[in-house]
């Protein structure tokens, strides 16, 4: 069953890359939404809608929560896929070339499966629970770095970053004094996909949402990373802070983060 899932979300998501790719470097509309900074494009709305219309044509019971038309925010005890047509809004709306589409489904307050979708470099990332985690169907782990001092990693920022929500400024400079490099690449998404197939060692942020993370969560826990809250509780999609990592790591990234 769950390898239908994964079909239909896979599906989903080549359909809507071949949206974003139509209108990726030509002109389209942008709106402001809520928040400096914070846009949507024509083009998020229209990968959102294909998306829905493919999971709805094979699954019309399953609940839905999606970045631009809302939906079930809480959890039942039935399916549900959370999307994310674009994420990395503000790179496709100035031509950068880094953003991707993720999609999961959610059951029983777990995530089961998992895609993200990097149409400009044509990298599928995906996972089903305990079915490993894969790129190009070839199968992913994270990197090997046990030492924090010798890592390479990603953070981003939440669009209220001038408020200094959580002190986030304060810790990325902190991290970035340890001498440590850092990348903030404007997609949650791909940062996540790149932990897990060890590009990256690890990655933090504050105050995304569910769609931003609840296909890489699944993606970076099936390829043997670790997934927590700043304070190393046990993470869910709804918690506010996210640290993952490749585990070996993990605890003295914590340090930082809470110090
Ligand atoms: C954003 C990206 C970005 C993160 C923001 C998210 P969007 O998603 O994931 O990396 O720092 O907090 O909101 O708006 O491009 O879908
Ligand atoms: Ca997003
Ligand atoms: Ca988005």
């Amino acid at each position: 069953m769950l390898n239908e899932f994964l079909k239909c979300g896979i599906d989903a998501a080549l359909k809507s890359g071949e949206i974003l790719l139509e209108g990726f470097g030509k002109s389209f509309k942008i709106y402001n939404k809520i928040g400096k900074n914070n846009l949507v494009t024509e083009y998020d709305l229209k990968s959102e809608q294909i998306i829905i219309e493919h999971i709805k044509e094979q699954y019309p019971d399953h609940l839905i929560l999606a970045e631009e038309s809302g939906g079930e925010t809480k959890n039942y005890k039935n399916y549900k896929w959370i999307i994310d047509p674009l994420d990395g809004t503000v790179n496709f709306a100035h031509n950068l070339p880094i953003f991707s589409i993720s999609i999961a489904l959610e059951y029983n307050n777990e995530i089961v499966v998992g895609v993200i979708y990097n149409p400009i470099l044509k990298e599928l990332f995906y996972a089903t629970k305990g079915g490993g985690a894969f790129l190009n169907d070839i199968p992913i782990t994270v990197s090997n770095n046990d030492n924090y001092k010798n890592s390479f990693l990603v953070t981003g920022f939440p669009y209220n970053v001038d408020k200094n929500p959580y002190s986030c400024v304060d810790t990325f400079v902190k991290v970035v004094l340890e001498g440590i490099p850092i990348r903030r690449l404007g997609s949650a998404a791909l940062d996540l996909a790149y932990v897990a197939c060890g590009r990256f060692d690890g990655f933090w942020e504050i105050n995304l949402n569910p769609w931003d993370v609840a296909a890489g969560f699944l993606i970076v826990k099936e390829s043997g990373g670790r997934v927590t809250t700043y304070n190393n509780k046990e993470y869910s999609i709804y918690d506010e802070t996210i640290l993952a990592t490749n585990g070996k790591i993990h605890s003295q990234i914590v340090e930082i983060l809470i110090s």
